[in-house]
């Protein structure tokens, strides 16, 4: 398995570009925190000109910080008492908090649902530790940590697998495991899965041959592969288990559509699965370039700088559902951003999803707090240190976990308007068998919450299928 270092002797997606600082925004991050910290400067670190390996709050250098840990723990823990004793509310159940915006005329206001909005939880308002929680500028020069290139033995054996499934005459949208053994990759895919549910909650595959399969045999492969790391559920309303992110002409400026169906930027977001993966099947002529941010760092940076927006982000909001509405649910749904159960924080954030519910009658409009909260989100999680960005080049696989980081993507231009000249990318939305419990409030999004068969989108009337090209 010396394969690892083959990842730096490939041609790697990294862009120069990226290596410039983006002073303005961190040095705002870093003044944000200092103030909150309230420290002189002497006793922080100087505003270091932001280079890729020396961005003040790298979660590394402040372990070596003794002083500036300590000061921050400090502020942290008044902070909390501070909060908690302002939400002293009464406890909805996930069935109450769904029917709070059933009032036809009334709008439900934002301060209404914070006072009938308490949390019991021993993470509220803690920082977050362990490995989910990084920074970009960490891992930024280390894709031997998060990469893996497929070496040709272990695509021969993919291959096998493939014409296995053929011969079976298996549906592709019924394979199991079982169903498509990998006996010396399966392994390794398995240890993926752990460092995605339990760990960093990201990884990249790259190398699987897309060019030389056919689309058939490509989803197959595809598909097996995720048999490894969970159960595929739908990912819209049309019932799909693989989707098509490409651009299908519709109108990036209109904030109901899907943003996988478009050229235009996608925000800071996590899809409605515990898992995504995205194989990449074609690049675009220019721009489309992936980011993605742990969303713990971002809650903790949050927390150690605006710790007001952390309660903010704790209580509930409406999210949309863009006109794919699950049997005998509104077109929106209500639940917290940073969402704490049974002592671990799951993070839900999905920013065009917040103001697109702005649509509906019932919806309170987004306060000024919460739109600066989102705003500084966003901030936090683009700023230098904490994003990772990745030019995803032809047959890379990225997988995320929608619980912990939050992705983002850049607008692009295709090579043109034929399906083969669009940039092309097959999505998987997977339920590990292992993953974390989550708040049952998530299960006006997931359907269920049960571990393994949780996730997706499912409308009335729409089975299941997988299909070979964007529909
Ligand atoms: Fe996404």
């Amino acid at each position: 398995m010396q394969v690892l270092s083959q990842a730096s002797a490939q041609p790697h997606g990294w862009h120069p570009a990226l290596a410039k600082p983006v002073p303005e925004k961190s040095s705002q991050l870093f003044q944000n925190c200092t103030a909150k910290l309230g420290l002189p400067e002497s006793r922080t670190f100087k505003p270091l000109p932001l280079q890729p390996t020396n961005f003040p709050f790298s979660s590394r250098e402040a372990t070596k910080m003794p002083g500036v840990v300590r000061a921050s723990q400090g502020v942290i823990s008044s902070e909390v008492d501070r909060l908690q004793d302002q939400v002293k509310k009464q406890i909805l159940t996930a069935t109450q908090l769904a029917e709070l915006p059933a009032k036809p005329t009334a709008a439900v206001g934002a301060s209404e649902l914070e006072r009938a909005f308490e949390i019991h939880d021993e993470q509220y308002l803690k920082p977050v530790e362990g490995p989910s929680v990084w920074y970009g500028r960490d891992f930024s020069d280390k894709e031997s940590e998060w990469v893996h290139v497929l070496t040709s033995d272990e695509v021969a054996e993919i291959e096998a697998a493939i014409a296995g499934v053929r011969a079976s005459g298996k549906q592709t949208k019924d394979v199991t495991q079982a169903d498509f053994p990998l006996p010396n990759l399966g392994p390794r895919l398995l240890s993926i899965r752990d460092e995605l549910v339990t760990g960093r909650g990201f990884y990249l595959l790259k190398g699987l041959p897309v060019k030389r399969w056919s689309r058939e045999e490509t989803i197959l492969a595809y598909f097996g592969l995720g048999t490894y790391w969970g159960r595929a559920v739908s990912q819209n309303g049309k019932g799909h288990l693989i989707g098509h992110v490409k651009d299908l002409g519709t109108d990036p400026t209109n904030i109901v559509n899907r943003v996988y169906t478009h050229h235009g930027p996608q925000p800071w977001h996590c899809d409605s699965a515990d898992l995504v993966g995205l194989l990449c099947l074609q690049v675009a002529k220019e721009g489309g370039l992936s980011s993605w941010a742990s969303s713990h760092t971002v809650y903790n940076e949050l927390l150690r700088s605006r710790p007001d927006l952390v309660r903010i982000f704790s209580q509930p909001w409406f999210i949309d559902r863009k006109n794919e509405v699950p049997a005998g649910k509104k077109p929106y749904y209500v639940m917290p951003v940073f969402n704490y159960y049974q002592g671990r924080l799951t993070i839900h954030y999905e920013n065009s999803f917040f103001q697109a519910a702005q649509r509906h009658p019932g919806v309170p409009p987004l306060s000024a707090e919460r739109l600066e909260a989102i705003a500084e989100f966003d901030r936090v999680a683009g700023s230098s240190p904490v994003r990772l960005d990745y030019w995803l080049e032809v047959g890379d696989l990225q997988l995320l976990n929608n619980h912990q980081t939050v992705h983002m993507r850049t607008g692009y231009t295709d090579w043109g308007p034929g399906p083969d000249e669009k940039r092309h990318l097959l999505r998987l939305w997977l339920s590990p068998p292992n993953d974390r419990p989550i708040h049952p409030l998530y299960g006006e999004r997931y359907g269920s919450t049960e571990v393994g068969a949780r996730g997706g989108i499912c409308v009335p009337g729409a089975a299941t299928k997988i299909s070979l090209e964007a529909e």
